[in-house]
């Protein structure tokens, strides 16, 4: 499906939209006495400006990641994190009540939320049980339903896999649909992005984020990528200032110096490994799924129960035995080498507890 108008996916209203205008559109320097601001900078921060509203177009961020990701400004949406984008994009396109959109359980669990609450259906066509996508199942399940949208998630949460790009570009090239790849662990990952697709595919939206590799889930900075149409789009929906400045000013800092994140990501994937290889050594765990991001799917009998005994111990993992395929599955962030002894140490002192009868 390459010669493929997006446009008409698009809600009519959002068409039509006349999106909201400020001055600063125009102008951004000068005597601004255009946006009812207070003149008087706060004491925090003061060379921030946080008395000014941020740039509604983050050009400055825009530019650098233009750069780094080697796509246009215009084809770069920034969100407050990926949720926004998520949420955006489900507005855009479907119809309360009325459009469905594709998930591929089991998956990043605020797809379905967004669409529930935006009252859009969501039709299921499951990970197979190694967790490989089934492209096969996601085309059906688009022409079955109409879908508009369909959600990939690579590498994969909560499984920690990344899809097979094959498999990718058969949904891309098949269905008469959006196609959202999120990576938000492709910076883990030994694959490459979909980004080098963005001139072939149309409906192709590649969704990135700072809050894994970059460090700075706090900011709260997500990316979306695409056709210069899909993103103007996004920018006349979104809020107008939805990104702040101290989140574009801390962002811009963090991406003039890629080494540092280089240099965390080879010390979280080294730490991986050791986890991995120590976690297999205890009698509960029987499986460590293997990883593409920055977490561990463990299997492990009784997870429940070690959910709760871990808890006891402070150390928080997130229990998905309850997800598709994820039988007794544990997901577990690779954290400091210090809080990943701590990991250790719970599992040791536990496993001479409970595992000789779990
Ligand atoms: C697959 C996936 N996408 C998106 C997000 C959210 O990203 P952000 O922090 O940019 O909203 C997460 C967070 O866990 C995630 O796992």
């Amino acid at each position: 499906m390459s010669a493929f108008d997006t446009l008409p996916l698009l809600r009519p209203n959002i068409r039509s939209l006349k999106p909201y205008r400020s001055a600063r559109d125009d102008f951004k320097t000068g005597i601004l006495l255009d946006a009812n601001e207070n003149p008087f900078a706060p004491e925090q921060h003061p060379e921030a400006r946080l008395n000014r509203y941020p740039d509604p177009h983050f050009e400055a961020l825009r530019a650098r990641l233009s750069e780094l990701k080697d796509v246009k400004p215009s084809q770069i949406f920034l969100g407050n994190g990926s949720d926004e984008a998520i949420d955006i994009l489900i507005r855009m396109f479907c119809q309360s009540g009325e459009d469905t959109m594709v998930i591929t359980p089991p998956t990043y669990g605020m797809y379905k939320v967004s669409a529930d609450i935006q009252g859009i259906q969501t039709v299921e066509a499951p990970l197979n049980p190694d967790f490989s996508l089934d492209p096969e199942g996601v085309i059906e399940a688009v022409k079955t339903s109409g879908a508009k949208l369909v959600f990939l998630c690579s590498p994969n949460n909560p499984t920690a896999n990344r899809l097979d790009a094959a498999h990718i570009r058969q949904v891309l090239e098949a269905v008469p649909a959006l196609v959202i790849v999120d990576e938000a662990y492709i910076d883990f990952s030994a694959g490459e992005s979909a980004l080098r697709w963005l001139g072939e595919f149309p409906n192709l939206v590649v969704m990135q984020t700072l809050s894994k590799a970059w460090g700075l889930a706090g900011i709260r900075l997500g990316m979306a990528f695409a056709s210069e149409t899909i993103i103007s789009y996004m920018m006349r929906v979104k809020p107008p200032y939805n990104v702040n400045t101290l989140t574009q000013q801390t962002a811009l800092a963090a991406l003039a110096s890629p080494e540092r994140t280089s240099g965390l990501i080879a010390q979280i994937l080294a730490e991986r490994e050791r986890l991995a290889e120590a976690l297999l050594k205890f009698p509960a765990v029987y499986k460590v799924e293997p990883s593409d991001a920055n977490f561990l799917l463990v299997r492990v009998k009784d997870a429940p129960g070690w959910y709760k005994a871990l808890a006891a111990e402070e150390v928080i993992v997130r229990y998905r035995g309850d997800q598709l395929h994820c039988t007794d599955g544990l997901r577990v962030t690779i954290g400091t080498p210090e809080e990943n002894d701590r990991l250790l140490a719970a599992f040791e002192k536990l496993s001479a507890i409970v595992s000789p009868t779990t």
